[in-house]
């Protein structure tokens, strides 16, 4: 198969940022009709009327179709949430535990204090976004994911039975098996976490564009993931957690977390879809499965990819002031979109 012609995919969980950055990245994402984007701004979008204002930035930036979210705060008001769903503002609510990750200083540390607002999204009908990790420093941080859904997500689930939730960017075998056994669940996968695995990121050297949150965990649950993305599964879906840092704060010391994969995200899922045996699968991975978990309709319009030589990507995009390094799979990309 050397063509492949989709539905237009989404993407269920972006980063975007805002002034030169947002203005560099936002046409990076442009082969994505609509893009959850996610409110870890700093400071965080908290308010519907903060939404309403990004999403203006956003779109004046040059991404027209984003979908809210707000950051739930233990001081978030429901009767704002509700509202602002109501009025077409936001799509989804998202929870980050307080530290989790780049930006959540302001996220939950009383799961108790946000009770009434999770109660109203079940009501309403508004999706829960939810970074699912524990932030004890005691906890290993490859244990972070798996004892999140132990702690915090089971009982979550138990008390909002209707609420529906989305569990960000899974990493392990843990989470893909939470989401199947529970009602009301999907997930997105990033990229980087069906294409990489921890010997990638530290094995021989430590490659920092490889360092995102949750981190790359054993090939064991890179192998489950890529299972669950490929064979059809309608409670998995693409988000890329694309999420831009400078250069120089990726390449420093301490390094910022995150992957920035938009620009060729489509390129790295036809890769891995292929030599899963799966092309025939990606249109649900990343333009259907998405939608019907959130209840939109798919996109009308359709993109073509095709099988060529491999793909010349630049290492970085710069602009604005901006530098930004592209993730780098390590290996040549044959897969055009158009
Ligand atoms: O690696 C990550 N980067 N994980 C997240 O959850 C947040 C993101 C960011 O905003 O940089
Ligand atoms: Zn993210």
């Amino acid at each position: 198969m050397d063509t492949l012609t989709l539905r237009r995919p989404d993407d269920w969980h972006l980063h975007l940022r805002d002034d030169d950055m947002l203005r560099l990245v936002a046409p990076q994402s442009a082969h994505f009709a609509r893009a959850i984007v996610m409110p870890n701004l700093v400071p965080p979008v908290v308010t519907g009327a903060e939404a309403a204002a990004y999403r203006d930035r956003i779109q004046a930036a040059g991404f027209a179709r984003p979908l809210m979210t707000l950051y739930l705060t233990e001081a978030t008001d429901p009767a704002d949430v509700v509202a602002a769903h109501a009025a077409g503002v936001i799509t989804a609510v998202k929870l980050y535990p307080a530290g989790a990750t780049t930006n959540s200083a302001s996220g939950v540390r009383d799961f108790d204090k946000v009770r009434p607002v999770l109660t109203a999204m079940e009501e309403a009908g508004i999706p829960l976004c939810i970074h699912g990790e524990v932030t004890d420093r005691d906890i290993d941080i490859f244990d972070r994911e798996a004892t999140f859904i132990d702690r915090t997500l089971t009982p979550l689930r138990r008390a909002h039975p209707a609420l529906k939730i989305t569990l960000e960017h899974v990493t392990t075998a843990e989470a893909v098996d939470f989401v199947q056994g529970n009602d009301n669940t999907g997930a997105t996968i990033t990229v980087q976490h069906l294409m990489a695995n921890r010997n990638d990121m530290l094995a021989g050297g430590m490659r920092p564009h490889f360092y995102c949150l949750p981190i790359l965990k054993r090939d064991t649950h890179q192998a489950r993931l890529r299972q669950v993305a490929t064979n059809g599964d309608t409670r998995f879906f693409l988000g890329t957690d694309s999420a831009p840092h400078p250069t120089h704060a990726k390449e420093a010391t301490c390094c910022a977390a995150g992957c920035f994969t938009a620009p060729h995200a489509l390129s790295c899922l036809a890769h891995v879809f292929e030599e899963e045996g799966a092309l025939d699968r990606l249109e649900g991975f990343v333009s259907l499965h998405g939608p019907a978990h959130y209840g939109l309709a798919p996109n009308e319009d359709r993109i073509t990819l095709t099988r060529g030589a491999a793909l010349s990507l630049p290492d970085r995009i710069e602009g604005h002031g901006q530098t930004v390094t592209l993730f780098d799979p390590g290996h040549p990309l044959h897969w055009h979109v158009t």
